[in-house]
C-alpha cells in the first residue's frame, strides 16, 4: 500500500542499466546486485528483457524465485511472444510485473515502427489486455513519450488503463526534455486522462542534456508517483536517472520535495560501489553523491570551516548514503571472523565458500600490504566471488623490464585445466604480458581502453586496471587489482577475456526496437 506523497522506486540497473556500452553482466551478478537493490529498499527491480536472449531470461527466472520482497519487472515489446516469455521468466515472483511498451511519437510511428496511431493504439490495448490476463501488476511505456502529441497520449493513457494497465509511464526516452515542459507536461497528462486516478503516472528519463534528474524531480512535483532509475546513472547513451541523485535531493531538500521512499540511504554507496565492480563503468571522481571527491576538501578555507562545523561546506553527512571516511581497517593478524563483520558492514552477504576464497586472498594481500581498506576489500571480493566462469586463469607471470633490457614476459596460464607456457617481448612490461597471454589464448582482442589507478593512498597502494576488449564485435570490461601493477595489468586483461569467452556463448542480441 502506498500513500499520496510516496515515491515508488522503479529500478532498471539490470535491463536500461545492462544497455550502456560494454556493461553485460553475466546470471550470477545480476542476481547478487538485485539481491542489493531489494536491501537498498527499492519497489520495484526490472530484472530484465527476457525475449532479448536466453541469458536474459534465465536471469530474470532466477531473480524472480530469489527475491523476497521487491516487485520483479520484465520488459517485454507488445508481441504476444515477447509478454508470454516475460510472463514465463517472472511468474514465480513474490509480485511480477509485465511491462509493455510501445513508441507514440510521430516521429517513432512513422519511421521506426511504420504503424499509424491508431495501429499503435490498438495495438498497446491488446498487449495489456494479454498482460492483465497473467497479472493485475502491469505498466505500459509510451516510448518517446516526451516528444508525443500530449493529446494522443492522453488517449493511450486512457484506453491501456481501461485495458488493465496500473502503471502508465511517461518516458523521456532521447532526454530532450527541459524541466519546465516536462513538468507541464506530466501535469498536462495527469489532468487530461479520465481515468488516472485508477493507476500511478510514472516517468523515465535519459541524460542526453544532464538533465534526467532534474526533469524527474519537476515530474515529481507535478505528481508523477513512480520515478525509474539506475545506480550510478548508468543506461542507454548518456545514461538514465541516477537513483542517488534523486534519493539525496529528496533526503536533503525535504521542504522542496515533502515525499517518502522506502529506501535505506545508508544502502547507496555500496551498491554504487558494486554497479562499477561488475559493470567496469568507473564513477567519474566530481559525481554527485557517489565520485570520490564527493565529499573530499581541498580548499585550507573549506577544511577549516568543516573542522569547526561540517555543515559549513557539507550538505549531507558521508554515512547518510554508507560511506565511511574512517575507513581503516584490516591488517595481517584480522582474522577471519573480523574481516567477515566487515564485508557484512559494507553491505556484502558471502557464503561460506564464498568468504573463504576472499579470506585466502586476503591473508595473501595483508602479507604485501599493512593497512587493507575497504577499497582493497572490493576488490578482493571481486576477485573472489564477482568472476564470471573462468576459462584461463593465470598461474605464474615473471617480467624483465629496465632501461637496458628488452622487455620480456614469461607466463604460465591454465587454460580449461591443461597448464600452458610462453614468453616473448614487447614494447613495455604491459606489452609483452599482453603478447604473450594473447598468444597462449589464442584471442585476437583489441584492446580498446586500459586504465590504471590506485585504489587507496600510499606507495604500497594497489593498483586497479580496467581493460576494454572488443573482439568479433562483442565488448567486454575487465578488472584486476594487486600491489603490482603489471600483475594487475595481466589479471584485468584475463578477466576481460573470460567475460569475452563468456559473452560469446551468451550473446546479448538486442532486439529490434529497443
Ligand atoms: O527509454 C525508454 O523509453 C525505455 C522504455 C522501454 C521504457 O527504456
Ligand atoms: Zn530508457
Amino acid at each position: 500500500m502506498t500513500s499520496d506523497n510516496q515515491i515508488i522506486i522503479f529500478d532498471t540497473t539490470l535491463r536500461d542499466g545492462e544497455q550502456s556500452p560494454g556493461a553485460s553482466m553475466n546470471q550470477a551478478e545480476k542476481l547478487r546486485i538485485a539481491t542489493q537493490l531489494e536491501k537498498l529498499g527499492v519497489n520495484v527491480i526490472e530484472a530484465g528483457f527476457p525475449a532479448a536472449s536466453t541469458g536474459d531470461f534465465e536471469a530474470v527466472k532466477a531473480i524472480s524465485e530469489t527475491l523476497k520482497i521487491s516487485q520483479i519487472a520484465a520488459l517485454c515489446r507488445t508481441s504476444e511472444s515477447d509478454i508470454n516469455r516475460g510472463w514465463d521468466a517472472i511468474k514465480n515472483a513474490v509480485n511480477p510485473r509485465i511491462h509493455t511498451f510501445i513508441a507514440t511519437s510521430e516521429l517513432h510511428m512513422t519511421y521506426k515502427l511504420q504503424m499509424t496511431p491508431e495501429q499503435v493504439l490498438e495495438q498497446a490495448i491488446k498487449s495489456v489486455k494479454l498482460a492483465a490476463s497473467y497479472t493485475k501488476n502491469v505498466e505500459f511505456s509510451a516510448e518517446d513519450g516526451s516528444r508525443s502529441d500530449p493529446d494522443f497520449l492522453c488517449k493511450v493513457f486512457e484506453a491501456v488503463i481501461d485495458a488493465g494497465a496500473t502503471t502508465v509511464n511517461l518516458p523521456d526516452t532521447v532526454g530532450y526534455a527541459i524541466p519546465e515542459e516536462y513538468n507541464e507536461l506530466v501535469k498536462y497528462v495527469m489532468k487530461n486522462t479520465p481515468n488516472m486516478n485508477k493507476a500511478i503516472l510514472s516517468v523515465h528519463c535519459h541524460n542526453d542534456l544532464g538533465l534526467a534528474t532534474s526533469n524527474t524531480l519537476a515530474a515529481i512535483k507535478a505528481g508523477a508517483r513512480q520515478v525509474e532509475v539506475t545506480i550510478n546513472g548508468i543506461g542507454e547513451r548518456a545514461g538514465n536517472t541516477s537513483l542517488e541523485e534523486v534519493i539525496m535531493s529528496m533526503h536533503t531538500r525535504p521542504n522542496c520535495f515533502p515525499y517518502t521512499t522506502t529506501i535505506n540511504t545508508t544502502r547507496i554507496y555500496p551498491v554504487s560501489r558494486l554497479i562499477s565492480m561488475i559493470t567496469g563503468i568507473l564513477v567519474q571522481p566530481n559525481r554527485a553523491i557517489v565520485g570520490a571527491n564527493a565529499f573530499a576538501h581541498e580548499a585550507g578555507i573549506h577544511q577549516d570551516g568543516i573542522l569547526k562545523n561540517p555543515m559549513t561546506y557539507e550538505i549531507m553527512k558521508p554515512e547518510t548514503i554508507g560511506l565511511n571516511k574512517n575507513n581503516l581497517v584490516l591488517g595481517k593478524h584480522s582474522g577471519r571472523h573480523a574481516l567477515n563483520s566487515h564485508i557484512q558492514e559494507m553491505g556484502y552477504d558471502l557464503s561460506k565458500e564464498e568468504l573463504d576464497k576472499v579470506f585466502e586472498k586476503f591473508k595473501h594481500l595483508a602479507d604485501k600490504k599493512k593497512t587493507i581498506q575497504d577499497e582493497d576489500i572490493e576488490a578482493l571480493i571481486n576477485e573472489g566471488v564477482l568472476r564470471s566462469p573462468e576459462v584461463f586463469t593465470l598461474e605464474y607471470i615473471h617480467v624483465l623490464s629496465g632501461n637496458t633490457v628488452f622487455p620480456t614476459a614469461s607466463v604460465q596460464l591454465n587454460i580449461n585445466g591443461r597448464p600452458v607456457q610462453g614468453a616473448i617481448e614487447g614494447n613495455g612490461p604491459i606489452d609483452a604480458v599482453y603478447n604473450i597471454i594473447s598468444k597462449l589464448t589464442g584471442t585476437k582482442s583489441e584492446l580498446l581502453r586500459f586504465t590504471i589507478s590506485a585504489l587507496t593512498e600510499g606507495t604500497d597502494a594497489q593498483g586497479e586496471v580496467t581493460v576494454r576488449l572488443q573482439e568479433d564485435g562483442i565488448v567486454a570490461l575487465g578488472k584486476g587489482a594487486d600491489p603490482d601493477i603489471i600483475i594487475a595489468s595481466a589479471l584485468a586483461y584475463i578477466n576481460g577475456l573470460n567475460r569475452l569467452e563468456y559473452l560469446k556463448e551468451h550473446p546479448v542480441v538486442r532486439p529490434k526496437n529497443l
